[in-house]
């Protein structure tokens, strides 16, 4: 419940990318109005309105970064963009870490004139270190596709793909035992490889679907995607496929899923992988 507030699920939109404006905001604001005081030094309100502004972004990075955290742990393990992730985390830390220090320098030089050289160098880093931060963010979102269409979800997603071992050239033609099958819930997922075929295995009631992970309209992660009266909705632009024919039902996508049989015995799931 907690987790599905601080990921934004009730607002229908992610709460980190709307919260991290302010402190960005202030933070740049801050910046300027140093500037501000270096070009206008007789005027007194501009360096204790620098300070105020950067105590502001202080306190609105730290609360950005909580359901940021909370994004962060929902990513799966073996995602690429993890590691991106954790620069990213890591660097607005270290940024936060900049504003504070550069805060308490502030306060114990404070003359209410023009801002110390070394504030106004720790504030120019501090833009810098958030610009890459920031570009990493985007390209989290915009490149990986991390967290995109999530707030339609309401289970959670595969915490890490299961790797089968490659079994010999004609074993793939017989099932293969992939994972317990109470191992799922309803409307839950897993994600599951051999070789180099990679497959979304769904549970919607007692039934067990098979198909193919990369949606075929720009290869979002079907097992990331929404399972809902007998389909699946892409995470990334909604397009809907049956669970059981792979049947395009909704669009951008035009071309429908490979599916693979399912069959569970003593409560484990067996799919029929193509051979080769
Ligand atoms: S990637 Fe699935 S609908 Fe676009």
């Amino acid at each position: 419940m907690i987790k599905d507030l601080l990921q934004g699920k009730p607002f229908k939109h992610p709460l980190h990318p709307f919260l991290v404006h302010f402190p960005v905001g202030l933070f740049l604001f801050s910046l300027v109005l140093d500037v501000a005081s270096l070009i206008f030094p007789a005027e007194p309100t501009l360096e204790p309105a620098a300070f105020y502004s950067m105590g502001f972004g202080v306190a609105t990075a730290l609360l950005a970064a909580v359901p940021g955290f909370v994004d962060y742990l929902d990513i799966r393990k073996d995602h690429p963009a993890r590691a991106k992730a954790v620069h990213h985390m890591l660097l607005n830390l270290a940024a936060v870490g900049l504003y504070g220090l550069n805060l308490g320098l502030r306060y114990s030089q404070a003359d209410g004139q023009q801002v110390g050289w070394l504030p106004f160098v720790l504030s120019c880093v501090g833009v810098g270190i958030l610009s890459v931060s920031g570009y990493l963010g985007g390209t989290i979102v915009y490149a990986d596709g991390v967290g995109v269409g999530r707030h339609r979800r309401r289970s959670p997603g595969p915490k890490q793909t299961i790797e089968i071992k490659a079994l010999g050239a004609a074993a793939p033609r017989e099932p293969v035992s992939v994972a317990k099958a109470g191992a799922l819930q309803d409307g839950e997922t897993l994600r599951v490889k051999l070789a180099n075929v990679v497959v979304a295995i769904a549970r919607q009631g007692d039934e067990y679907f098979a198909f193919q992970e990369f949606c075929p309209h720009r290869y979002g992660p079907l097992s990331e995607g929404k399972i809902e009266k007998g389909t699946v909705e892409c995470p990334w632009h909604r397009s809907c496929f049956d669970l059981a024919t792979g049947e395009v039902k909704q669009g951008p996508a035009k071309i429908g899923l490979k599916t693979y049989k399912v069959t569970v015995r003593d409560d484990t799931l067996w799919i029929d992988f193509p051979s080769g």
